[in-house]
């Protein structure tokens, strides 16, 4: 019939017009969706007859087909609640991926499923996004009971959720991580990242459950995001470089941190690191530099914290090199040097707002105070005691540090 035989006409020309474009650089992704993989997103831990997570298997069945076909692909997990076990998205790849959450992702807390620790793993991959209105959900009030960091520096880590190691051209968009096991993401030995839009929310008593955490890697930036957590919002630690973080908000928590440096043999040294624009509220430190006492020898340098806002934070300025260990009679090896720490305005609620404990080994040098506006505000912010007025202050040892600009008659 002529109806028939136009719909016919009309598909073949929308099927030629998209065979014509799969030649150009506006190709269409080709999609490859979980659920086609058997991936069953009502809540369950389902397992196969193995006892592995089915979830993870078709998670990883679908990365596997998209990686492994030329051109743009994308990987959707539609809506739904998965309940994952771990699971390696690892490259090379012969396309460039996007994985799209637009559901939830939730982390088995069986934590006998995790050989490694982490969660969802990216590995050798070069050029791959991240994104979607999804969340990734870490199921951590389950598992953080388990945790015993505090007691032992040398414990076992529970596992990170969203992983990236050794990536290159990695993009990191939109999606929100909540209460992970462990870090919320961990970008290690990477190159050119970029973490934009990301909302990440744990509890303020959530142990060791980190926003970000960088190490060995160099040009990560991180920009316009909402960090909440129970330990810093960002870490930057030993071999980073180049780090750019903007547009952070970040609060309870406690901070935006280089470090912890000094804690193991043989740590690479950070240094270009600029923390810009950004606000904290309610956290335990502001700008944090730290290291371990002891004989780890390591190195900070060229790091700007610039243009940033207090809310009601507990130690705004901090260098601590006595950090994890304060009893301790050794002194850090960890060399801290050309730090500035500019237009910081705000309250703190306690009258310390620059604390700088070096190193007496080796002391700070080039440390630069200019334009703070510090006062107190004595407010119960979550579980803290407030401390009397005494007017604000610094306290340092071992620093060699200019002030300048606006500060108060706060000095060393
Ligand atoms: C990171 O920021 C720098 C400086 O703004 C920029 O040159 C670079 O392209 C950015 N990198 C990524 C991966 O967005
Ligand atoms: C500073 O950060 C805020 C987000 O906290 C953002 O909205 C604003 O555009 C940023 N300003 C500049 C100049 O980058
Ligand atoms: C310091 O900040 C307070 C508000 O926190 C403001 O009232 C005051 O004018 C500021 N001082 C300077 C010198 O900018």
């Amino acid at each position: 019939m002529a109806i028939n035989n136009n719909v016919i006409v009309l598909g073949l020309l929308i099927s030629s017009m998209y065979s014509g474009l799969a030649t150009t650089a506006f190709a269409l992704p080709a999609v490859f969706d979980v659920t086609k993989y058997g991936a069953v997103g009502d809540g369950s831990p389902a397992t196969t007859d193995d006892g592995d997570s089915a979830n993870s298997l078709a998670f990883i069945q679908a990365w596997r087909a998209a990686c492994d076909s030329p051109g743009v692909t994308r990987v959707i997990i539609p809506k739904g609640t998965f309940m994952v076990g771990p699971v390696l998205f690892s490259g090379p790849c012969k396309s460039t991926v996007t994985v799209e959450i637009q559901g939830i992702v939730l982390a088995n807390p069986d934590v006998t499923l995790y050989s490694e620790p982490e969660w969802i793993l990216f590995e050798n991959v070069d050029g791959v996004t991240l994104t979607g209105t999804g969340v990734v959900d870490g199921n951590g009030p389950k598992t953080w009971s388990l945790n015993d960091c505090s007691k032992s520096s040398d414990c076992a880590p529970l596992p990170t959720s969203i992983k990236f190691h050794r990536v290159n051209n990695g993009v990191i968009d939109g999606i929100k991580s909540d209460n992970a096991m462990f870090f919320h993401m961990f970008i290690t030995n990477c190159q050119n990242v970029a973490i934009r839009n990301v909302k990440i929310t744990a509890p303020f008593n959530s142990p060791n459950t980190d926003g970000i955490h960088i190490g060995g890697s160099t040009l990560v930036n991180i920009t316009n995001s909402i960090i909440g957590t129970g330990d810093d919002c960002i870490s930057i630690g030993h071999g980073s470089k180049d780090i750019t973080v903007t547009g952070v908000t970040c609060g309870p928590g406690h901070g935006i941190s280089i470090g912890s440096l000094g804690k193991y043999n043989n740590e690479l040294e950070v240094s270009k690191v600029l923390v810009k624009n950004c606000t904290l509220i309610g956290t335990t430190n502001g700008a944090r530099v730290k290291s371990w006492p002891g004989n780890k020898p390591n190195k900070a340098s060229g790091i700007i914290f610039e243009d940033l806002i207090m809310d009601h934070v507990k130690n705004p300025i901090i260098i601590d090199q006595q950090y994890g260990k304060k009893k301790s009679t050794e002194a850090s090896h960890v060399k801290i040097s050309d730090v500035h720490f500019r237009n910081i305005r705000g309250t703190s609620t306690t009258n310390e707002v620059v604390t700088l404990a070096c190193s007496p080994a080796i002391p700070c040098e080039g440390i630069e105070i200019s334009n703070i506006n510090l006062t107190f505000d004595g407010k119960q912010v979550l579980h803290r005691k407030v401390a009397p007025n005494l007017g604000v202050l610094a306290i340092c040892s071992n620093a060699k540090v200019t002030f300048s600009g606006k500060h108060d008659g706060i000095n060393c």
